[in-house]
């Protein structure tokens, strides 16, 4: 059994943030932001917007590419670090869409990986539990979770929501192939988010000793960011990870069309680049626009790419993901 990619969209928030609105809030410059990472605007939640709706806009976008009826949708993956509701959001989307057929929907929290490791489900749920149609949806507002007077991290995110509808074939057709996935908690330390205890005042027992009870662990920390590990991590893992999803594949890396990599600076995606010898034409980047928008960031480039006629039918795309946990991986594509 194959699958293969047969439709694309994305969606952004209307609210454009540029650098020098960030300078504005914090002692930085539009020079110092867009040499050292590239990123010149992003885009922020604002009024009733919601990650839920953002993700059902590309989803929409994606299902009218493909044209296909939501009702023939049978998985929904939405990759995700920041769902409006704690407990996940995939059924929310799946009701939004009118999937009248019930389809399976659930989250995957994997960050900056998020998209290709839901790319990876969706193959395996094709190939292994017949699935004919599986909408995979990467859309994060990290914008919520930023501290807005550090300057470190509050430079480098924005929100967005991309999808792809991916859809089992025969296996000559196959356009998903050559995977290779990561993780290490010990990285966990130089970026993360955790749970923030706003410890309630104890609470007296009936006999008067102090309870550590109830617990009240309602909101969570902003992002804290070591950024030059996270650079290192990215540069060092990214190149073998690609490097390995091709051997899988079974293809030289001269194959590669377009390498499309989750757009978090523009020096790791040149740098990991030059490793790869990918000349910079054959480089999908538009963080220029919209910062490092997590999950959400290679489906919306590959979106942007595929529309501007960039990509057309038949190129071969390495993909690969890599933040928070942390976790990496890669995989090939042919769209
Ligand atoms: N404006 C002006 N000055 C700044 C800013 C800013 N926005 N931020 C930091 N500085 C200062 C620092 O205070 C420091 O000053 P000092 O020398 O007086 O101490 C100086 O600039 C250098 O700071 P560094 O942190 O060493 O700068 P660096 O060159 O490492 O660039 C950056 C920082 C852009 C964050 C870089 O490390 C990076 O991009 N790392 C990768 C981060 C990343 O991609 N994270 C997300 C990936 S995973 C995920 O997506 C969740």
């Amino acid at each position: 059994q194959g699958c293969k990619l047969v439709g694309c969209g994305s969606a952004v928030p209307t609210l454009k943030v540029s650098n020098d609105d960030l300078a504005k809030l914090v002692d930085t410059s539009d020079e110092w932001i867009s040499v050292r990472t590239g990123i010149r605007n992003r885009r922020v939640l604002s009024g009733n917007e919601s990650v839920t709706a953002l993700a059902v806009e590309a989803a929409r976008n994606a299902l009218q590419m493909a044209q296909v009826d939501p009702d023939d949708v049978d998985l929904v993956l939405m990759c995700s670090s920041t769902p409006d509701d704690l407990f996940g959001s995939a059924p929310q989307i799946q009701k939004a869409l009118g999937c009248k057929r019930n389809p399976l929907a659930y989250d995957i929290t994997a960050a900056c990986s998020g998209f290709v490791l839901g790319l990876i489900s969706a193959a395996s749920h094709i190939r292994g539990a017949g699935f004919q149609n599986v909408l995979v949806i990467g859309a994060d507002a990290l914008s919520r979770y930023v501290d807005w007077t550090d300057r470190g991290t509050c430079i480098l995110f924005g929100d967005a929501a991309g999808a792809v509808l991916v859809q089992a074939c025969d296996s000559e057709e196959d356009g998903l192939f050559g995977f290779d996935v990561h993780s290490d908690g010990d990285g966990q330390r130089h970026l993360n988010a955790p749970v923030k205890e706003n410890k309630m005042d104890n609470t007296l027992g009936s006999n008067g000793s102090v309870l550590d009870f109830p617990p009240n662990r309602s909101s969570y920390s902003c992002i804290q960011m070591n950024g030059k590990e996270v650079f290192r991590f990215a540069v060092r893992s990214v190149p073998h990870s690609i490097e390995s999803a091709l051997a899988k594949a079974g293809l030289p890396g001269s194959s590669i069309d377009w390498l499309l990599l989750h757009q978090a600076n523009q020096r790791i995606i040149d740098a990991v680049a030059t490793r790869l010898e990918v000349p910079p034409e054959r480089v999908i980047s538009n963080l220029a626009n919209y910062g490092n928008t997590s999950a959400a960031s290679i489906p919306l480039a590959l979106d942007e790419a595929v529309r501007s006629g960039k990509v057309k039918v038949g190129h071969t795309i390495a993909a690969a993901g890599f933040g928070a946990g942390v976790t990496w991986g890669s995989a090939i594509l042919r769209w």
